[in-house]
């Protein structure tokens, strides 16, 4: 039996996403949205895309909750992009609502799901599905951590004309300009990247890596990235469906770890079949350390303005 994934939101990061799990058989996709009818003319599309893509899964697009009965992870991208100016946290007002009503219909007809958050400002829309869902902590959790660093291996591979592929990057922190990439845990096939350029070189990729979304918007002047983040999604489903228990930075729910309490968070965790199977703590120094209060902070502004 192939999983059944739910995919709620078929905007840009929503179709995407629907579109790589199917083509990499991860399991069969349900793909919803509010717009009527919308959902089942990309659902389709995708499906006859089949023969040629080589993939068997099916993908329903609906309009109706029932159809997303008994899923077994579901990926929330319901909610607003930013427009060019604005920061994800200003998505907060708008996203809590909508997340909050897909989140109530979502766990009552999936009771069993893994919920994989998307919609933005990341940490506190991951914080309002936990609350709403009651789900526990190991179940839910969000993406953006393995964007950030995706973003940053690929302007590191920019640089110095190396496969993005040799490339290995840690961001740590909350999804917002005040991430945390750590640079001492950034290595080029096993070689710490400081090898491979000068110090304000790689300050620069830092700062771009923060930047990475903003950018995009800039440039798209209508909504925000959602190749690379769809990838991202499905690098996190693929770890679930197969179990591989690959270490990827997500949002998680965190209960002292890294200092910090009641507060989603990107860390390293292991990702399987069970969700968030263990958080992996790791030595900071001092500064990465302020860093990391300094996101926290951030994170917690926004939370704070959330209802609960
Ligand atoms: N975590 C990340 O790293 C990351 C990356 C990219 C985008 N995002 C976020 O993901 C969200 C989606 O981005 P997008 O580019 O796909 O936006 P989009 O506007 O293209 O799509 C959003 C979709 O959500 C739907 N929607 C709105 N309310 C809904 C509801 N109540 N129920 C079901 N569907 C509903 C809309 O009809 C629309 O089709 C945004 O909040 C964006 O900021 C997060």
């Amino acid at each position: 039996m192939r999983k059944k994934i739910t995919v709620i939101g078929a905007g840009h990061v929503g179709e995407v996403t629907a579109f790589t799990i199917a083509q990499r058989e991860l399991g069969d996709v349900v793909l919803l949205d509010i717009i009527e009818d919308m959902p089942i003319g990309k659902g389709l599309d995708i499906r006859e895309g089949g023969p040629v893509g080589k993939y068997d899964s099916t993908i329903t697009g609906t309009n109706s909750y029932k159809d997303t009965a008994a899923s077994d992870i579901v990926v929330i991208t319901a909610g607003i992009p930013r427009k060019p100016g604005m920061s994800r946290d200003e998505l907060v007002g708008t996203n809590f609502g909508i997340v909050k009503t897909v989140t109530e219909q979502v766990v009552k007809y999936s009771p069993n799901a893994l919920l994989l958050v998307v919609s933005n400002p990341l940490d506190a829309m991951a914080y309002t599905v936990y609350k709403v869902s009651g789900f526990p902590k190991n179940r839910v959790f969000g993406m953006a951590g393995i964007l950030d660093t995706t973003r940053f291996r690929t302007f590191i591979s920019m640089e110095i004309d190396v496969s993005v592929e040799s490339i290995q990057a840690l961001v740590l922190g909350g999804h917002g300009d005040t991430m945390v990439p750590v640079a001492r845990y950034t290595t080029v096939a096993g070689i710490p990247v400081s090898h491979f350029m000068s110090e304000d070189k790689l300050n620069a990729i830092i700062d771009r890596t923060r930047q990475g979304g903003g950018e995009i918007v800039k440039y798209l002047k209508t909504g925000s990235a959602y190749y690379a983040p769809s990838l991202a999604v499905m690098e996190m489903v693929e770890s679930i469906v197969r179990d591989k228990k690959k270490i990827l930075p997500c949002a998680a729910y965190l209960e002292g770890e890294y200092g910090i309490k009641d507060l989603f968070f990107g860390v390293p965790v292991k990702l399987g079949a069970g969700g968030v199977e263990e958080i992996i703590e790791i030595d900071l120094t001092t500064e990465e350390k302020q860093m990391i209060k300094k996101s926290e902070a951030a994170v917690r502004v926004v939370i704070d303005l959330l209802k609960f």
